[in-house]
């Protein structure tokens, strides 16, 4: 039976009102790329993706959400019977703690903006995961790239962590290329790119196919 991938790709919007919302730039592309590599390999792809304006990847399944709360539930609903979880979305950290039903009126003044946490939807799937899940954790750097990695590698709890440089020149949010430093809870460390997103994709792919293997 064909391998089963689950992506989460692209920003979420968290809204103060129903005009004003936090996000970030995510594109979504390295995301999309991942899910047609995965496709390409013959994988079973379901695509979780927040508001991004990209066309949907033929012979995928793609579930559009726009909030961090929409997506947990989205992603909760199919990580059961997935073998390889990539979580790339650029989930909202926090998010606006009311909602206000009505477009606040700028004669009102500045309104004081409460935040609380939006869920960690990685967090939770490794929570719940069964042995034979492969997961994979990605994190936007701008600092040191490898201190950063290894950090959230053992912090997440995941399998893989796939850093992105995003405050150089090799790319990342928007961009058409990417570089990416991957490492793995077994020890491996693979530096993928600078490339195309799609080629960055394939290498990330390969890299982590042997453990889905040989599980
Ligand atoms: O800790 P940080 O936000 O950098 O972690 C990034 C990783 O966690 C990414 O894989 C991202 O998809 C995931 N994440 C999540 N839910 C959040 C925040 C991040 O799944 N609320």
């Amino acid at each position: 039976m064909a391998l089963r991938c689950l992506i989460t790709a692209g920003p979420t919007r968290e809204f103060l009102d129903p005009v004003r919302f936090l996000s970030n730039p995510s594109t979504g592309k390295m995301g999309f790329a991942l899910a047609e590599a995965a496709r390409d390999l013959g994988m079973t792809v379901d695509l979780v993706a927040g508001p991004v304006s990209l066309p949907e990847p033929r012979g995928v399944m793609l579930y559009p959400v726009v909030t961090a709360e929409q997506m947990r539930l989205q992603v909760d609903g199919l990580f059961g019977p997935c073998d390889l979880f990539l979580s790339v979305a650029a989930v909202s950290d926090w998010r606006p703690k009311v909602r206000h039903s009505r477009k606040l009126r700028r004669e009102a003044g500045a309104p004081a903006l409460e935040l609380e946490p939006c869920p960690d939807i990685l967090r939770a799937m490794v929570a719940r995961r069964r042995p034979g899940q492969v997961v994979v954790g990605f994190a936007a750097e701008t600092g040191d790239l490898e201190a950063g990695a290894r950090a959230k590698l053992a912090s997440k709890g995941v399998d893989f962590l796939a850093a992105n440089d995003v405050g150089g020149a090799a790319g990342a949010f928007g961009s058409e290329t990417n570089r990416i430093l991957l490492l793995g809870a077994d020890g491996s460390r693979h530096l993928l790119g600078p490339a195309t997103k799609a080629e960055v994709a394939k290498a990330l792919l390969a890299a982590v196919l042997p453990s889905l293997v040989s599980r």
